[in-house]
């Protein structure tokens, strides 16, 4: 539908693909063209120290990168399981009321590790996506590292892309991490200069190109990072170079998704229809109801999927490192929950509705399905515990108050008082 509105001229006209099916075929593309296709790490990198969470595809090929380690094969796919919430890339407190925000996500990637570098890179994104995607090539803008030439050269002389669709974005030297097309893991680590696939979303949408005044508008969304991993950076911040020139690229699938499936937000494409819809019966079967617009119903939809997999990886609610973040967003999920009224345990009850959708790519879920459900159930029951008696106490403090003039509680009134 989408594309038929897209492409009013007579090219082929592609039906939406299903979340499902644009993970295979990335998978599928990139297997035809030599990549070894290799599961996803955990959420958890048990191995790596300087992580709280797996926070991109290329984390588990961190030493394949650094020549540390080395692998059967030299070019390889996946599809990531990624937590960008606690430590570098926190996007917590944004979930829910934006578009494009997610404690989890799936991260779609091919890795070359010194085999090709930036020219079958860039020509393998541009075929997949104006190809197997069937996305039309002038909604697509590029952005490469100010300084690489190379790239740029790619981009405007092999694929053909107009000048006025590919910006060169300098690197942004004073920030911690991330600097502008110069993609860092986190302090240390492999990094390199990067080139950005962008899908424009129309006219009718707010904001302008990358690298302008009002780039964070919504017309102009990255879809896919190409990066080229050139250097080590050490604990002084020195880079130095790789043994070998190697790429590790990364594609949001819900942000594919979204444009494959012609919606703004990604909480409205597939994958999340089925966990929005679980989301509002498990609150009202808790007594609670939701609009279904409800930023609560969309931080429930994506908190589940956060919660379950760092379980299903071993983690479990605590008071420190992974066990306290598993815990902030838990508990954030069930306030939401008791915001929309649900008034005993509800989010657990959600875990079957997520392993039917996405137990297909992540057996774990399905194999795990009972104990995610026992460790959520618990800790939330805990939680409504200490609500009830939070509230307890309130009501009881209230109650003298009523009919009087006094509206505003004494600061002193806690558990002691009542
Ligand atoms: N590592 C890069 C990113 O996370 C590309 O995969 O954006």
């Amino acid at each position: 539908m989408y594309f038929r509105r897209l492409r009013s001229d007579s090219a082929p006209i592609q039906a939406a693909m299903k979340s499902a099916e644009i993970r295979e075929t990335f998978l599928r593309y990139f297997e035809s063209k030599g990549h070894a296709i290799v599961a996803s790490s955990p959420v958890v990198p048990h191995e790596d120290p300087t992580l709280l969470f797996t926070n991109a595809g290329m984390n588990q090929f961190k030493d394949v990168f650094l020549g540390f380690d080395q692998r059967p094969y030299s070019r390889a796919v996946t599809s990531q399981k990624c937590i960008r919430a606690g430590g570098k890339h926190n996007d917590l407190e944004n979930v829910g009321y934006t578009a494009r925000h997610h404690t989890f996500f799936e991260m779609l990637g091919n890795f070359s590790f010194g085999d090709y570098f930036k020219r079958d890179a860039i020509h393998f994104a541009w075929e997949l996506l104006t190809g197997g995607y069937g996305l039309p090539a002038e909604r697509l803008w590029i952005t490469v590292y100010a300084e690489d030439d190379e790239a740029y050269g790619i981009w405007s002389a092999e694929i053909g892309v107009p000048a006025e669709r590919i910006v060169r974005i300098g690197d942004n030297k004073g920030a911690r991490y991330a600097s502008d097309n110069f993609w860092m893991m986190g302090d240390t680590g492999p990094c390199g200069p990067c080139s950005e696939i962008f899908f424009d979303h129309g006219p009718e949408v707010a904001g302008g190109p990358p690298g302008s005044p009002d780039e964070d508008g919504d017309r102009y969304i990255e879809i896919w990072n190409l990066v080229f991993m050139q250097f080590n950076r050490d604990d002084a911040g020195v880079m130095h170079p790789l043994p070998k020139p190697s790429v590790d690229t990364g594609m949001g699938l819900e942000r594919i998704a979204a444009v494959l499936q012609g919606v703004h937000s990604n909480y409205e494409i597939d994958l999340f229809g089925t966990l929005l819809a679980a989301a509002a019966s498990a609150v009202g079967a808790a007594g609670g109801a939701a609009d279904p617009g409800s930023p609560s119903l969309k931080v429930l939809a994506d908190h589940i999927r956060a919660c379950a997999f760092t379980i299903a990886d071993g983690v479990i609610p605590g008071n420190e490192g992974r066990g306290y973040v598993l815990r902030r967003i838990t508990r954030r999920a069930i306030r939401h929950g008791y915001k929309l009224g649900a008034r005993k345990p509800f989010f657990h009850s959600r875990v079957d509705a997520l392993a039917g959708e996405m137990g297909d790519a992540y057996p774990e879920l399905r194999r795990q399905q009972r104990r995610i459900t026992e460790v959520l159930l618990q800790e939330e029951s805990r939680f409504f515990e200490t609500i009830a008696h939070g509230m307890e106490i309130l009501e009881a403090a209230i109650a003298p108050l009523r009919g009087s003039s006094v509206a505003v509680l004494d600061g002193a009134t806690d558990s002691h008082s009542t």
